[in-house]
């Protein structure tokens, strides 16, 4: 029996009695009690009430293909194949499993990661059915250059995907956090899979904090916030905002580069202004927004320097 089955029956977080679930599986309520215990596994905690049956202790809302299609318009759902996952190590890694079969874009969800990867070899913290983590990949023609700013558009789609929501202090820290009221939303992996002689196999990975468990917090090492803090958007409405802006993106990006979308970024740069230095120390002073490629412009005493994003990380001091 696919676990994710029960979970299923089990999401909308009433009590169901082991006979509801076996009559429904076509199971024994042995069988059934089996499978719930597997559960754990997927770090769900499952009640069991004598008399009542059994409920998650929290309701989830599962992704599901249909609605998450249901939410993303006919033009760009065309280009795009979706695919659903239970669990992976990362998405990032698992999408180069994914055979073509002619679509521009790929894209594929998972429930959980079982390593979630982060920005300079982070880990990415990834429970079962809390967040959203997407992979999306596509070909961009050219050559290094080609790739400049790509990973501060994917940022800028994430938080217009949710600009509707009005997010107090929505912002982007360059190159790619999302942040509401300076606290960690969603963050941004990109990775290059073989580099063509005419361009590059690009797979962009958001991980954005849904309704994660503060029980999380001891894992993660900066502030963090999550969306359902600010809004009741469900995961399948919010998966298929966030692919839907992610292509309308990607498309622009690959006709124009990160020109057009410079003066939008900007406005919601979170060091604008502020004080700044890099980690390693060595430059420091006023971040003056980005240049048209994507690097970070810095004010110090001996003039304007450009920091690029694959180079270092950048504080506020
Ligand atoms: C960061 O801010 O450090 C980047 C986090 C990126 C996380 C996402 S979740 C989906 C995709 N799969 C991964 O393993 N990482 C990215």
């Amino acid at each position: 029996m696919n676990p994710i089955t029960l979970v299923s029956l089990l999401s909308d977080g009433n009590f169901h009695s082991g006979s509801e679930l076996g009559r429904a599986l076509g199971v024994s309520r042995t069988a059934v009690w089996k499978s719930l215990s597997l559960l754990s596994g997927f770090g769900l905690e499952v009640e069991s009430v004598k008399g009542r049956g059994y409920r998650l202790s929290r309701p989830i809302e599962l992704l599901d293909q249909d609605r998450i299609m249901a939410g993303i318009d006919p033009e760009t759902k065309e280009g795009l194949s979706l695919h659903l996952a239970p669990e992976v190590d990362s998405t990032n890694t698992a999408i180069s499993t994914i055979e073509r079969s002619g679509e521009r874009y790929t894209v594929l969800l998972a429930e959980k990661q079982t390593a979630g990867r982060g920005r300079r070899g982070r880990q990415w913290v990834s429970p079962f059915g809390q967040n959203l983590y997407i992979s999306v990949r596509f070909d961009l023609q050219g050559g290094p250059e080609a790739l400049a700013g790509l990973s501060l558009v994917a940022g800028l789609a994430v938080a217009d995907a949710l600009q509707s929501l009005s997010i107090p202090a929505l912002a982007l820290k360059w190159p790619n956090d999302v942040l509401a009221e300076g606290r960690k939303l969603a963050g941004i992996l990109v990775e290059l899979q073989g580099e063509a002689t005419t361009g590059w196999t690009v797979v962009v990975g958001v991980g954005l904090n849904h309704s994660m468990e503060t029980d999380q917090s001891e894992l993660i090492d900066q502030p963090w916030t999550s969306l359902a803090e600010y809004s009741d958007w469900g995961r399948n409405k919010c998966a298929a905002a966030l692919i839907a802006s992610l292509v309308f993106k990607f498309d622009e990006f690959q006709l124009a580069g990160f020109g057009p979308f410079r003066e939008r970024w900007m406005a919601l740069d979170f060091f604008s202004g502020k004080s700044v230095q890099l980690l390693d120390g060595s430059l420091s002073g006023q971040a003056g927004g980005v240049d048209a490629a994507g690097n970070l412009l810095i004010e110090t005493v001996a003039g304007t320097k450009t920091v690029n994003a694959g180079e270092v990380s950048v504080r506020a001091g």
